[in-house]
C-alpha cells in the first residue's frame, strides 16, 4: 500500500512537472504575433512525433490549427505552410529574406560549402560548378554510358539471388551508382567503408543536433569527418600520379580550363552534396516505381514493349544513347507518376534572415519556414482518381510547360535544377 502511494505521488508530480514545462516552452513563443500551433518540448520540440507519424502529424496539426502554424521540428521553431498562395510567395521571394534554410544538423555534416548552406556569389560559383557536371554533353558521353554499364553489372548479380530486398537493392544501387559517377575507379574495400560511413551521415542530418557520445547527430559529424578524410586521401592519391581523371571528381580537381575553379574544401563538400542529393531522392522513386509496377501488370507490360522495342534495334551489348532515353515516353510517365503519387519530396525549407509579415503574422528572424507540397500530388482538381497509379495520365498530349509546371508545383523550385 505504501509503496503504492509514493508511485502514485511519483507520477503525480512527474505529470505537473511535464505539464508545466510544455506550458513553459509554449508561453517563451507567446510573444509576438505568431500563427497557431504548438511547441512541445524545450530543445525537442515536435521532432518524435514529426518523425515517427510523418504526413499524419501534419495532417492532424491542420485540422486542428489550419494550413499555416507553428511547431518546433529538429532543433528550430517552424512554421509550417501548406497554403498554396504563401508557399508561392515564400518560394518566389529569396530578395525579401527568405533563403534556403535546412536544419542544423544538415548544415553541420553537409558542410559550410554546400549548396544547400551557401547564398549570393558562392551559392552560383557551387551551382554553376555542378551544372557543368551534368550538361547535356556529359549526359551524353559520361554519366549515360557508367549508368548503363553499372546497371547492366547490377541488375546482373541478382538472377543468382533467391529473394531481392528491394528497398536494401535500391538503396545501393543508388549510392553505388552515384559514387560510380564520382569517382570510378575505387578499390572495393575503399567502396565499402564510404558506404558505411555515408549511410551513418545520412542518418545524422535527420537528427537534433545535440553532440554527445552515442547520438545520431555526433555519429553523423564524424562519419562527415571520415569521409573528408578518405577523399582528401584519394585527391592527394590523384594529384600524386599526375593522371587525368573523366569521372566528376576528376573534372572537379582540373585545374586548367576549369570555369568553376573550387578549392579542396568545396569540392569535397560538392562531393557529398551529389550522393547526399541523389540518395533518398533515387532510392526511394526507384523502389516505389518496381512496388508499383509490380502491382499494375498492365504498366510493367507497356513499359517492357518500350524496351524490347528499342534494345531490338540494337546490338546486345550496345549501350543505351541519350536519343534510346529522349524516346522512352512511357518510362517518363512512369517516373512523374511515381514521383506524384509516392510524394519523394515532401516539400522544402526556408529561412528569415529577417522578421517578416507573412499572411498578417510576424514572423521572427531565424525561424525555419517548411513548405509543405505533398498534398497537391492528391489534389482531385489536378489529378483525377489521385490514389491511382496511373501512368498514362502523364502521356495525354499536354505541352511540356504544362507538366513542369505541375511538377514545380510537387517539388517547390527542385526541378529548377533538373530543368536547367
Ligand atoms: C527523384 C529525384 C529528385 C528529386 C525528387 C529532387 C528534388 C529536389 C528538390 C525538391 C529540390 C529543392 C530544394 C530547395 O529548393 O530547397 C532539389 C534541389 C537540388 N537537387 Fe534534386 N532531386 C532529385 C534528384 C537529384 C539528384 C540525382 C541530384 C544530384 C546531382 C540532385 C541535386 C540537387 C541539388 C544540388 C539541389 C540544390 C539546387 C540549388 O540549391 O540550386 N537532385 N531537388
Amino acid at each position: 500500500m505504501g509503496i503504492a502511494m509514493v508511485m502514485i505521488g511519483f507520477l503525480f508530480v512527474l505529470v505537473l512537472l511535464c505539464s508545466a514545462l510544455l506550458r513553459w516552452n509554449e508561453m517563451r513563443y507567446n510573444k509576438t504575433n505568431l500563427p497557431p500551433g504548438t511547441m512541445g518540448w524545450p530543445i525537442f520540440g515536435e521532432t518524435t512525433e514529426f518523425l515517427k507519424q510523418g504526413p499524419d502529424f501534419m495532417r492532424n496539426q491542420r485540422l486542428r490549427y489550419g494550413s499555416f502554424f507553428k511547431s518546433h521540428l529538429l532543433g528550430c521553431p517552424t512554421l509550417v505552410s501548406m497554403d498554396t498562395e504563401i508557399n508561392r510567395y515564400i518560394l518566389k521571394n529569396e530578395s525579401k529574406g527568405l533563403v534556403p534554410g535546412y536544419p542544423q544538423s544538415m548544415l553541420d555534416i553537409l558542410g559550410t560549402c554546400n549548396m544547400a548552406a551557401v547564398h549570393g556569389s558562392s551559392h552560383r560559383l557551387m551551382r554553376g560548378s555542378l551544372l557543368s557536371l551534368i550538361s547535356s554533353t556529359m549526359m551524353r558521353d559520361h554519366i549515360l554510358p557508367k549508368v548503363d554499364y553499372f546497371m547492366r553489372s547490377y541488375l546482373g548479380q541478382w538472377s543468382e539471388l533467391e529473394n531481392v530486398d528491394i528497398q536494401d537493392k535500391s538503396k545501393n544501387m543508388a549510392f553505388l551508382s552515384s559514387l560510380s559517377q564520382i569517382a570510378g575507379n575505387l578499390r572495393k574495400p575503399l567502396v565499402e567503408e564510404f558506404k558505411n560511413e555515408f549511410f551513418k551521415l545520412v542518418v545524422g542530418t535527420l537528427s537534433v543536433p545535440i553532440d554527445l557520445p552515442g547520438t545520431n547527430y555526433r555519429c553523423g559529424i564524424q562519419a562527415r569527418k571520415n569521409i573528408d578524410r578518405l577523399l582528401s586521401e584519394l585527391m592527394q592519391e590523384r594529384k600524386d600520379s599526375g593522371e587525368t581523371f573523366t569521372d566528376m571528381l576528376g573534372y572537379l580537381m582540373k585545374k586548367d580550363d576549369n570555369r568553376y575553379p573550387l578549392t579542396d574544401e568545396e569540392i569535397r563538400d560538392q562531393v557529398v552534396t551529389i550522393l547526399y542529393s541523389g540518395y533518398e531522392t533515387v532510392s526511394t522513386t526507384s523502389m516505389m516505381a518496381l512496388k508499383y509496377l509490380h502491382d499494375h501488370p498492365k504498366a510493367l507490360e507497356e513499359l517492357r514493349r518500350e524496351h524490347l522495342a528499342i534494345r531490338e534495334r540494337k546490338r546486345p551489348d550496345e549501350p543505351l544513347d541519350l536519343e534510346d532515353v529522349k524516346s522512352m515516353k512511357f518510362t517518363r510517365a512512369v517516373i512523374f507518376e511515381t514521383s506524384r503519387l509516392a510524394t519523394i519530396v515532401n516539400g522544402v525549407l526556408r529561412k528569415t534572415t529577417r522578421d517578416l509579415e507573412i499572411n498578417g503574422y510576424l514572423i521572427p528572424k531565424g525561424w525555419r519556414i517548411y513548405v509543405y507540397t505533398r498534398e497537391i500530388n492528391y489534389d482531385t482538381n489536378l489529378y483525377k482518381d489521385p490514389l491511382i497509379f496511373n501512368p498514362w495520365r502523364w502521356m495525354v498530349s499536354i505541352s511540356w510547360s504544362h507538366k513542369t509546371h505541375v511538377l514545380c508545383l510537387e517539388v517547390g523550385q527542385g526541378f529548377a535544377l533538373e530543368r536547367n
